[in-house]
C-alpha cells in the first residue's frame, strides 16, 4: 500500500522563518505547497523542498481565496496551515508611518492569518486531525515603544491564534501558537540593529523556530516563546508599559537595557523596552 505523505501549506514560505519551516517540514515527510509574492525566491525554495508553490498576497482576501481554491482542487484535505507571513514596522511609531503602511501591517500580519484559516479551514476539516500554526510574535504581547503598528498587528494575531484554538476545539483541528524573540532574517535583520555583544547573542536562527514548529505538531505544544531565552516578556505591574519589558539572557539571568531616548543603557536589574527590528 502507497502511503500518501500529508500536505503542509506554509505562508511567507520565499524567505527567513517560512523557508525554514518549508526545510524542516520537508526532512520530516510532508508534502509542501509553499505561499508567498516573490516567485523567485519561492521557486527556489520548493525546488529545494520538492514542493509546490502558488503566488498569493495574504493580504488581499480575494485573492487568498482564489489561491486556496485552486490549492483545494489538488488537495482536498490539508493536514496542517503554518500562518507565517508578515512583514516588519521598522521600529517606526504611528506617526513614523503612513497610513497606508500601517493599513499593511495589519491586512498581512492580522488579516492575512484570518483569511487563510477562512478559505483553508474545509480542507482542514477533511485532513483531521489537522493543526494550524500562527508565527505571530514576542512583540504581540509587549506593547513596545515606537513599535505600535506592529505590535498592535501582533497583538490582534496573537489574539486570533488564542481564541481560534477555542473556537475551534473539539472540531479535529489544534491550533498552536510560536512566539518568536529575535531571529536573524531577511525582514528582520536584527543583529546588525545591536552594536553590544550580548545582545547580539541573543539573536537566534530561524532554523529554531521551524524546530518548534514541528514539535508544536509532534508534541501538541499550544504556545512557545523562541528562544526561550532573549525574549522580552512582560515581568509584571508597571513593568510592560510603552518601552519596558524584561530580556533574560544565557549567561546572566534577566538583563535589563533602556531604550528610551533611542539609547540603550544598561539598567541595573530589570527591565527597559525591546523592539529592534519590528
Ligand atoms: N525575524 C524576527 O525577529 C521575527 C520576530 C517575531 C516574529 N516574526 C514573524 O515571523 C514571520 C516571518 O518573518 P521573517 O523574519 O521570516 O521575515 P522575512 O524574511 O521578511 O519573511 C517574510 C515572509 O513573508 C512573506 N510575505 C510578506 N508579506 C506577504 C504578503 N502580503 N503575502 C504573502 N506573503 C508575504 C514574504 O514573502 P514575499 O515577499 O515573497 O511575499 C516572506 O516570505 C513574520 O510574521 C514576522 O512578523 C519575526
Amino acid at each position: 500500500m502507497q502511503v500518501v505523505a500529508p500536505v503542509a501549506v506554509v505562508t511567507g514560505a520565499s524567505s527567513g522563518i517560512g523557508a525554514a519551516i518549508a526545510r524542516a517540514l520537508a526532512t520530516k515527510g510532508w508534502r509542501l505547497v509553499l505561499l508567498a509574492r516573490n516567485e523567485a525566491r519561492l521557486r527556489q525554495v520548493a525546488n529545494e523542498t520538492g514542493g509546490e508553490y502558488e503566488l498569493c498576497d495574504v493580504s488581499d482576501r480575494a485573492q487568498v481565496d482564489r489561491v486556496t481554491s485552486a490549492v483545494r482542487e489538488r488537495h482536498p484535505a490539508i493536514r496542517l496551515l503554518v500562518n507565517n507571513a508578515g512583514i516588519p514596522g521598522g521600529g517606526r511609531g504611528f506617526l513614523d508611518l503612513e497610513p497606508e503602511q500601517i493599513e499593511q501591517l495589519i491586512r498581512t500580519n492580522y488579516l492575512g492569518s484570518v483569511w487563510c484559516l477562512r478559505a483553508f479551514l474545509p480542507a482542514l476539516e477533511a485532513g483531521a486531525p489537522a493543526h494550524v500554526v500562527n508565527i505571530v510574535s514576542v512583540a504581540g504581547t509587549v506593547a513596545a515603544g515606537r513599535s505600535g503598528p506592529y505590535s498592535a498587528s501582533k497583538h490582534a494575531q496573537l489574539a486570533f491564534s488564542r481564541s481560534t484554538g477555542v473556537e475551534l476545539a473539539g472540531s479535529g483541528i489544534e491550533v498552536h501558537t510560536i512566539n518568536p524573540g529575535l531571529i536573524e532574517t531577511p525582514g528582520f535583520p536584527q543583529r546588525s540593529q545591536f552594536r553590544n555583544t550580548l545582545l547580539q547573542r541573543l539573536v537566534a536562527e530561524p532554523d529554531l523556530v521551524a524546530e518548534r514548529v514541528v514539535r508544536a505538531v509532534e508534541r501538541g505544544r499550544v504556545e512557545q516563546f523562541v528562544p526561550r531565552t532573549g525574549t522580552a516578556r512582560p515581568s509584571g505591574p508597571g513593568s510592560c508599559g510603552p518601552q519596558q519589558a524584561e530580556i533574560e539572557s544565557p549567561d546572566d539571568g534577566p538583563v535589563a537595557f533602556d531604550w528610551r531616548g533611542g539609547t540603550r543603557r544598561r539598567l541595573p536589574r530589570r527591565v527597559a523596552g525591546l523592539h529592534a527590528q519590528e
